[in-house]
């Protein structure tokens, strides 16, 4: 049985008076003991001290990218280790706007895939079409693109334990979500392909759905079958509605 998984992506939005009242927000309004996973990610600079205010809670710190490299002359970078020893366990990688602002590759995020297992952390690899390539029909053949670029580099069972997030770019920040039908479709794809490959890894990946959720669409999203969660961006920045989006993930699990 999968744990669902949500996850807030504060992007470049915060301050420390703002990490303090949201945090101090979602610890109101969720329970200590709940059935699925919670995480967020603030911008890295606020990450040390997130943990302190999260001191005691559930609730998982991830960050929002990670660098390749391990050490040495790569200004501006930050590594697995550095997240690591700051309490960072889950990473998202592979974010379309980073796809789309840092020329990210899939070769060069299939990297960051590995460095990131190899720290012994979780990665959340955010995969997904844009807008013309869903009109011309390729959202299969782009998430199967993004997904081989791991599995040629590093084996299918790089996906033990790892997330995927199948964001549509054209639901990301429009507040045009993907139907709960469509995002279904795209998450079975994903785990069938994946499945082709390795059954028991398939079956036990995180597929959260990302793009536009917020406390209004989320439970009937989370009532498909192969959605296990969500990556929240701009909803995740309101305690109240986040903490709807986890309770609704709750209830679907106990469902399912
Ligand atoms: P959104 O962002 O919820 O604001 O659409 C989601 C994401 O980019 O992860």
């Amino acid at each position: 049985m999968r744990k669902p998984l949500v996850m807030g992506n504060w992007k470049l939005n915060g301050s420390i008076d703002m990490a303090k009242n949201l945090v101090a927000g979602l610890r109101n309004e969720l329970s200590t003991d709940v059935a699925c996973d919670i995480a967020i990610a603030p911008p890295v600079v606020y990450l040390d001290f997130v943990k302190h205010q999260l001191g005691g809670s559930n609730i998982i710190l991830g960050a929002q990218d990670v660098g390749i490299n391990l050490s040495g002359a790569y200004t501006g970078e930050v590594s697995v280790d550095m997240l690591k020893e700051v309490g960072v366990t889950h990473i998202i990688i592979g974010h379309s706007e980073r796809r789309t602002y840092h020329k990210e590759s899939d070769e060069f995020i299939a990297k960051k895939f590995g460095v990131i297992k190899e720290a012994g952390l979780v990665p959340v690899l955010c995969i997904g079409e844009t807008e013309a390539e869903n009109e011309a029909g390729q959202t299969q053949a782009v998430c199967a693109r993004q997904i081989d670029a791991v599995i040629n580099a590093l084996g299918v069972q790089a996906f033990n334990h790892a997330v995927i997030a199948y964001e549509p770019v054209w639901a990301i920040g429009t507040g045009k979500s993907a139907t709960p039908a469509q995002a279904q479709a795209v998450h079975k794809f994903i785990r069938d392909h994946i499945a082709q490959k390795d059954a028991k890894v398939a079956e036990q990946v995180i597929i959260q759905y990302g793009g536009s959720v917020n406390d209004k669409n989320a439970a009937e999203l989370f009532t498909q079958p192969d959605i296990d969660g969500a990556l929240v961006g701009g909803a995740s920045l309101k305690a109240d509605a986040f903490a709807v989006i986890v309770k609704a993930a709750e209830k679907a699990k106990a469902k399912k």
